[in-house]
């Protein structure tokens, strides 16, 4: 476990616990709850969740990754991963700051699935109280933007076709006083600086523009890690979620960035 000057100087001067130190002074553990968009790499899907697990955790935090492919923000709880995901923060909110991430959309949008952007919504909305609930911080995450352009004005556009799901879970965390990061708006923009050619080669395979390879998994996640970072900036100071300051600062910087 960390000690930090903080926690020295409560230990130092104060016999009695501070729960804000205890809360700090333990590893973050990261359960991410979300579509092919988060998930493991795998023949269906790929998201961000295992690059952001492998390469930004650190000092004894942890991350396990529930993406579901083709998973709604109905089926992930009727399908039981939900109850899953609440189990394990109880399991886990003793030794750690339970943190879950909640990303979905791009199943949600599909005419198929007979999901409105309100029942969308106020399922985000119960997610977030849940993980409260459970003892847990719950982190909104914004879609991550698919790898589609348009080039109609002579420059490669990305086509924002998620930007009602982004808008809708912006307002499902402010509704519900919870934390979000806009991954859908940092993607968009890279993607954006980038440009189509070195956009795909973080594809699947050559034609899935929404899925993530591996390589492609440990650029987005970073992203993610990164976003998380400026939202609880304790986690950064105390080394527990940190991006390869290479990576970083091309994310900063808007460039093309190869593992
Ligand atoms: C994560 O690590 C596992 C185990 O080493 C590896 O099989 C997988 O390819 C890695 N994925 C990413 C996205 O880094
Ligand atoms: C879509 O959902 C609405 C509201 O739940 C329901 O009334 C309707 O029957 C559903 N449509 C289909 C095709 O399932
Ligand atoms: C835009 O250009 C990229 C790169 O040439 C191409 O892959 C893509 O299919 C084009 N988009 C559309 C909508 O035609
Ligand atoms: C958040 O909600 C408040 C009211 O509860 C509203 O005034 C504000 O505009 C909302 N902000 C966003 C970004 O939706
Ligand atoms: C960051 O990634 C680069 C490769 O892109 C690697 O050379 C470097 O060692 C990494 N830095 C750290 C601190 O892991």
């Amino acid at each position: 476990m960390k000690v930090t000057l903080f926690s020295l100087f409560w230990a130092a001067t104060s016999a009695l616990p501070s729960p804000l130190m205890q809360q700090n002074d333990i590893p973050p553990f990261f359960l991410l709850a979300g579509d092919s968009t988060t998930a493991t790499q795998s023949s269906g899907g790929g998201g961000w969740g295992d690059g952001f697990i492998n390469t930004t955790l650190y000092s004894g935090a942890k991350g396990l990754n529930y993406g579901h492919d083709g998973a709604t923000t109905v089926s992930f709880r009727a399908g039981g991963d939900w109850a899953t995901v609440l189990s394990k923060v109880k399991e886990y909110k003793t030794d750690y700051r339970a943190f879950v991430t909640i990303q979905f959309g791009h199943n949600d949008q599909k005419a198929s699935n007979n999901i409105s952007l309100t029942e969308y919504t106020n399922n985000l909305e119960q997610f977030a109280t849940d993980v409260k609930d459970a003892g847990g911080t719950p982190i909104l995450v914004t879609p991550l933007s698919r790898r589609n352009y348009d080039n109609s004005t002579g420059t490669p556009v990305v086509i924002q076709d998620l930007a009602d799901q982004r808008a809708a879970t912006i307002a499902a965390a402010n509704k519900t006083d919870t934390a979000y990061v806009d991954l859908n708006k940092a993607s968009t923009d890279y993607l954006n600086s980038i440009g189509p050619a070195d956009a795909y080669t973080y594809n699947l395979v050559p034609d899935d523009h929404t899925h993530l390879n591996v390589e492609g998994s440990q650029v987005f996640g970073g992203m993610v890690a990164g976003l998380i970072d400026q939202v609880f900036s304790e986690l950064k100071s105390d080394e527990y979620v940190e991006v390869n300051s290479t990576l970083l600062t091309a994310l900063e910087e808007g460039k093309y960035y190869w593992p």
